[in-house]
């Protein structure tokens, strides 16, 4: 039975019992402590914790998974796919124990005929927990399971749960045994390769907390009601009903082994170590493209770097089935195949995916070659000495410099019968992410050493008044100068001020310090820059114009209104671009960076390939169109966990506090986390006029914008241009361009009449040729340098035309250019050269060498090239010997 038949079996049997289909969730949730959706009840976690209610007591999907912990696993048991389908029946408060049991039974053993799995009743088995007789009782009852095929299991096996904080409950799997072939007797208890777990039935009545593993975790207590959540594996169910080995030969995962066997010329089923690559890139290859499809793009952390190292695994293997070419993009059409008719998107959106697949595939293969080249060094240097481990400085310069995720050094090593030094790398790490961080700040403060300002830290955090008024009352807590604290700072010298509260704006979040000045009587500091130290410190970066500041002064703080003004701008328009993006490109275009400041900004995103110019102009006049809108803009502070669900994007990987401030423009147009300062009113923000867009390396884009006056002034100079282009050509600016294609098609057209009356010319030499002929014996010989720059067909042409005008007398031409440091040369002979025995092409020969010339032809015609003008005089000197010795004369 087909896999597409065995969901929609699922499904049907379901909807008849009662329930309803719901489409399965992306792989993707709002959940940060999931990587990956693991199974069918995550979009339920809501019902069954109370937290909503649910639009209806039963449901029923088919859920696409993703579980990567067992990766290791991958191809060397029978069921372990990182990407699978989970098909389940969920009851939310409705029936319990007794009917999800009895449905699942009728599902797996109807016969094929009445819509069932037809699986014999005498190969299943059950498992319940450790003291739930009840569910042992219902099994004897329901399906008649004998005691001896129900096994009782305790915490690990048979009480389930996300794996973190949420609903759980113990459970009841449902086995099948695939016969004494396949191992030992003794029920899944004694062997789960013979025994295959197909269904888990989940009786949801309890809240798990905390806890350390799958055995080990608090129970808070009872759920408001008890729920049913099963899972049926799909995969499994296909392997066992498609009567093949594993979970990577069924119907859809086979024919990527199949192109793979095709792609690498070996064959599957030979042996264990290829077997296993195959099932590698085939089950890898899967789920790669459902991971690109709902959204991931491959980086250093999180879900990116699961999607890198499965990619990165598929052309490691690939590499070790003995095939160099690229063969992602191939291997994800076969995939995209397969999947889409469960799964439209791969199909819709499969561009994107076969770009962000390839890319991947293109940047690690650049330096797979050269890695494992130091790898085998390292290895056999370790082995020579008799030792075991490989250093973890070899494995952090595999990571640093040729992107080997260590994973995949491990696994190298594991190959190669050896162990790697981890907590040698680890630190290694961390000391290159602490010099990084030093770095950056080194590259803000000047100095690395931030002790200066701990004391100040623990005072507490500068009060910022920025949103409220432009100018504060403060006090002076501290200068510091060179890394050390100053009582005092005097007229010209550059200073570092803290000060107790402040209205300037500290760079954050992509928006630049505010600029302005702090005075007092007689003093007058510039502030050219505000930074923050440790979040919470605004360092002002002064240089002291007037006066004398000395710590502990009153001052008066104030923003420069017109920097102020800009930066608004900038930010908000910043927030309007991001929206504007995300509506023409879709939630793909994820933020990655940004930079505004006044009359500029910038804006990084997470992006395969370049930006169609229709795409850029769809950008622009979408944003145009929202600041035109005049939408007001609403910041609030509230949860992080309401803002998300408000659906406010927040940057991914940031860590924000419990209170967060939410900039809201125009409703859903715009609504991110963000503690920058905006314009009141969309229109603020003034025309905003997009400059470029272009790569910052793998995978991230960047558009770049002039925003309000510094938009206006940009495209003034533009006008300007192109007046000045229209008053050259002596037109009106709008008949510019026609002016312009008419002026194209006039010098096309010249250049034509040009080259013909060149050509003309050259045809016209031909007499003079023949008047320099020379006599060898009875036959003419013209052996010539053409006239300059004469070459390709005018230089047959020239030599063929030589040749007519010596009508029937024997006659050999041979004529050679010089055009661009080359030496292309014609020979031609007519029917009377060719009886005295001499033919074109064995000519060639004669004055080929002098000129470094390669070429060739038949007897009345020959041509080619060489690369050594030098040898053009001494080539026909060559040329006419021979001619004497064939004639003889
Ligand atoms: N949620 C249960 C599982 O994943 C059905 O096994």
């Amino acid at each position: 039975m087909q896999t597409h038949e065995i969901r929609r079996r699922f499904l049907d049997h379901f909807v008849r019992a009662g329930h309803t289909e719901v489409p399965s969730a992306s792989l993707i949730l709002n959940d940060p402590n999931l990587l990956f959706v693991n199974a069918g009840m995550v979009q339920f976690v809501p019902y069954f914790l109370g937290q909503q209610t649910p639009p209806f007591a039963r449901a029923t999907s088919v859920q696409k998974c993703v579980r990567t912990l067992d990766i290791e696993n991958v191809g060397i048991t029978t069921r372990h796919n990182t990407f699978f389908q989970m098909a389940g029946n969920f009851s939310f408060g409705d029936y319990f124990k007794r009917d999800a049991i009895k449905h699942a039974w009728s599902l797996l053993t109807s016969s094929v005929e009445d819509g069932g799995y037809g699986f014999d009743p005498e190969r299943l088995w059950a498992t319940a927990y450790l003291d739930d007789d009840e569910a042992i009782d219902i099994w004897k009852e329901v399906a008649g399971l004998p005691d001896e095929r129900i096994q009782k299991r305790g915490m690990a096996d048979n009480y389930w749960s996300m794996g973190i904080p949420g609903p759980c409950g113990p459970c009841s799997e449902i086995y099948y045994d695939r016969g004494p072939e396949y191992g030992k007797e003794g029920g899944p208890e004694a062997d789960e390769d013979r025994y295959i777990e197909i269904w888990n039935l989940v009786f949801m009545q309890n809240e798990r907390g905390l806890g350390t593993s799958k055995d080990n975790y608090e129970i808070l207590g009872p759920l408001p009601k008890q729920n049913i959540d099963t899972g049926m594996g799909v995969e499994r169910v296909a392997f066992l009903l498609q009567g093949v080995d594993n979970v990577y030969e069924t119907d859809l995962v086979r024919p990527v082994i199949t192109k793979a066997e095709e792609l690498t010329g070996r064959a599957y089923g030979v042996n264990q170590e290829d077997n296993v690559r195959f099932r590698v890139i085939a089950d890898h290859a899967r789920t790669a493209a459902m991971l690109i499809a709902d959204g991931v793009n491959p980086g250093n952390d999180g879900r990116g770097y699961v999607l890198r190292r499965l990619l990165r695994r598929i052309v490691r293997s690939v590499k070790l089935l003995g095939a160099d070419q690229p063969t992602i993009g191939e291997l994800m059409r076969v995939v995209r195949d397969e999947m889409s008719p469960s799964y439209p998107e791969l199909a819709t959106d499969f561009q994107r995916i076969e770009n962000v697949a390839v890319g991947e595939e293109t940047a690690f293969r650049k330096t797979l070659t050269s890695g494992s080249k130091l790898f085998e060094g390292a290895a056999d240097t370790v082995k020579a000495k008799g030792g075991k481990v490989i250093g973890g400085s070899e494995a952090f310069t595999l990571h640093d410099t040729y992107g080997f995720p260590i994973d995949l050094t491990l696994e190298m090593a594991a190959e190669a019968g050896l162990s790697v030094d981890e907590d040698g790398f680890r630190s290694l790490m961390a000391e290159q992410r602490k010099r990084a961080k030093d770095d950056a700040q080194a590259r803000k403060h000047a100095h690395a050493d931030l002790s200066v300002y701990k004391e100040l830290v623990d005072r507490g955090p500068t009060e910022f008044t920025g949103f409220a008024e432009l100018a504060t009352e403060a006090h002076v807590l501290a200068l510091i100068s060179g890394g050390v604290r100053v009582p005092t700072a005097g007229k010209g010298e550059k200073v570092d001020v803290i000060l107790d509260r402040s209205p300037l704006y500290a760079e954050s979040g992509g928006q630049i310090g505010d600029r302005g000045v702090i005075t007092a009587a007689g003093l007058r500091l510039h502030v050219d820059d505000v930074q923050k130290i440790a979040k919470k410190l605004w360092v002002h970066k002064v240089t002291v114009e007037e006066g004398q500041v000395t710590e502990g002064d009153v001052v008066l703080a104030q923003v420069d209104a017109n920097w102020r003004h800009g930066s608004t701008q900038g930010h908000s328009g910043t927030h309007m671009v991001h929206a504007a993006l995300r509506q023409v490109l879709g939630p793909n275009a994820v933020q990655a960076g940004s930079l505004n400041k006044p009359g500029y900004l910038r804006f990084d995103f997470n992006w395969q390939g370049g930006l169609s110019e229709a795409a850029r102009n769809d950008i622009e006049s979408v944003t145009n169109d929202a600041v035109g809108a005049d939408f007001p803009v609403n910041t609030f502070v509230t949860d992080v966990t309401k803002a998300k669900q408000m659906g406010a994007l927040a940057l991914f990987g940031e860590n924000y506090g419990d209170e967060v401030r939410v900039v809201e423009i125009g409703g859903p147009f715009s609504m991110e986390l963000c503690g920058g300062t905006h314009v009141a009113h969309s229109s603020q923000i003034g025309p905003v006029t997009i400059l470029g867009e272009s790569s910052v390396g793998s995978g991230v884009r960047r558009v770049e914008a002039f925003v309000g006056l510094d938009s206006y002034k940009y495209l003034a100079k533009e006008r300007a241009l192109l007046a000045g282009v229209a008053s050259s050509l002596k037109v009106p600016s709008d008949e510019v361009p026609a002016r312009i294609e008419q002026l194209v098609e006039r010098l096309r057209v010249a250049e034509k009449e040009l080259e013909k009356t060149k050509a003309a010319a050259v045809l016209s030499s031909a007499g003079t040729f023949v008047d320099k002929s020379e006599r060898v014996g009875a036959v003419r010989l013209v052996a010539a340098q053409a006239p300059e720059g004469v070459s390709g067909n005018d230089l047959r042409t020239l030599a063929l035309d030589i040749r007519g005008r010596f009508g029937s007398d024997p006659a050999v031409v041979v004529l050679l250019g010089n055009a661009d440091g080359k030496v292309p040369f014609v020979v031609a002979t007519n029917k009377g050269a060719q009886d005295a025995g001499i033919k074109a092409g064995d000519l060639v020969s004669s004055f080929g060498p002098s000129i470094a010339g390669r070429g060739g032809g038949k007897a009345d015609m020959a041509q080619g090239s060489g690369t050594d003008p030098a040898g053009i005089a001494p080539g026909l000197a060559a040329l006419r010997s021979r001619v004497a010795e064939v004639v003889g004369s």
